[in-house]
């Protein structure tokens, strides 16, 4: 088989990257270890910066999202009880997101591209990247066992956190920034009507925690918990309670019913530096994590592939390589930008034990400032929303 960008996963950023290069005529083949119906049903954050959402509807995906979506004006913190609502609109000339849950992202761009004569080989086994300097080579086992070899004139490493193609960068090429969290989510989905017409973050003394949804019947909710903990430790009625516990006051109470998923995340900052080596460039997960605090992960990965398509385009149409030379810098910026709005959300909400009584009241001052200047409020809204897309990427990709 030959391909001109073979990409390695199959989640936002090798589907989006895929869906981009065939809109610009450049043919891709995305190889990806699970299979359709497990990458339509895994349960991800849900919310869509102003940027993923127009280059979305620009590129003739944003169908459902613009019919299904939620459109979000604005969000509530609560701290100890008491809600204070960030208008999102107001605060940024306009500008909003949209609560639509990242499966539902993908489950769009499979169609999109299967529709379009894509080519996703699911469910491969034993992929691995190879001559990434020279004449790029991607092995793997299809699914009816069969050895498989894409040769490419690039590939894109796009699979995840864990992926193969992050560790085909030589280790002293390549610098690693990580810092874990000592807490986690622990996240719920429940049948039940809204609490809120917003998302609602709160901090509170037993920790933070976060309403969110997915339709008029079905919530999304997290808390603040040990990320050594265990599900089978919280029964409906505990984890009701310490919801409940945390984000009661100023009469809004939580709406209760069945809980039918319940999963605990761990949370860690993470990025790879450079997000290229010879003929590779990574994107997405591969190559940077965030904590979830404002939903950043779908979104870099987006902006990553906004970055990198309109860059394999100028190569193969126009021998041009600047753009893929400048590629890891260009998205390290933002990459950059989103770990410091990720990591500094999550510290102001989170309980952090074990830190200094002067660092506690330094942290009800940092939120004291957002409730109360409108200055602080607009970076926190601004950075919410989402950073422009860099400039060269939106030009050549509408
Ligand atoms: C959701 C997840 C987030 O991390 C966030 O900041 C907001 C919403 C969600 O899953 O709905």
């Amino acid at each position: 088989m030959r391909t001109q960008v073979g990409i390695v996963g199959a989640g936002p950023s090798g589907l989006m990257l895929s869906h981009l290069l065939h809109r610009a005529g450049i043919d891709s083949v995305v190889v990806e270890s699970r299979s359709r119906p497990a990458i339509e049903a895994t349960i991800r954050a849900g919310v869509l910066e102003q940027g993923t959402i127009d280059l979305m509807v620009q590129t003739g995906v944003g169908g459902r999202l613009m019919q299904e979506g939620f459109r979000h004006q604005g969000f509530e913190l609560r701290v100890d009880g008491h809600g204070h609502r960030i208008d999102l609109h107001e605060l940024t000339d306009g500008k909003s997101v949209m609560v639509y849950p990242q499966h539902e992202v993908l489950k769009d761009l499979i169609a999109a591209r299967l529709a379009d004569g894509g080519q996703i080989a699911f469910e491969t086994r034993n992929t691995g990247v190879y001559d990434v300097g020279g004449d790029p080579l991607i092995r793997f086992t299809d699914k009816d066992g069969q050895a498989q070899e894409l040769h490419c004139d690039m590939i894109a490493g796009c699979d995840g956190s864990y992926g193969v193609c992050r560790q085909a960068i030589p280790e002293a090429l390549r610098k690693e920034y990580l810092r874990i969290y000592p807490f986690g989510w622990f996240g719920i989905l429940a049948n039940a009507p809204p609490s809120s017409d917003e998302l609602v973050y709160a901090r509170h003394d037993r920790g933070f925690a976060l309403i969110s949804t997915r339709s008029e019947t079905v919530q999304r909710m997290y808390f603040q918990c040990d990320p050594n903990d265990r599900v089978d430790n919280w029964s409906d009625d505990r984890i009701w309670n310490e919801l409940q516990s945390r984000v009661t006051g100023d009469g809004f109470r939580l709406k209760e019913g069945e809980i039918f998923q319940r999963n605990i995340v761990p949370m860690r900052s993470f990025v790879c530096e450079p997000m290229q080596h010879g003929k590779m460039f990574i994107a997405g997960d591969a190559a940077h994590t965030v904590p979830p605090t404002g939903a950043k992960g779908l979104n870099l990965a987006i902006a990553d592939v906004a970055v990198l398509a309109p860059a394999m385009v100028d190569h193969f149409q126009r021998g041009a390589s600047e753009g893929l030379e400048a590629y890891s810098a260009t998205a390290m910026r933002r990459v950059w930008r989103a770990q410091h709005f990720s990591w500094w959300f999550t510290s102001m909400m989170h309980r952090q034990d074990g830190t200094s009584e002067f660092d506690a009241r330094r942290q009800r001052a940092e939120l004291d400032m957002i409730l109360h200047s409108r200055t602080a409020a607009k970076v926190l809204a601004e950075n919410y929303v989402g950073l422009p897309m860099a400039a060269q990427s939106t030009q050549s990709l509408n």
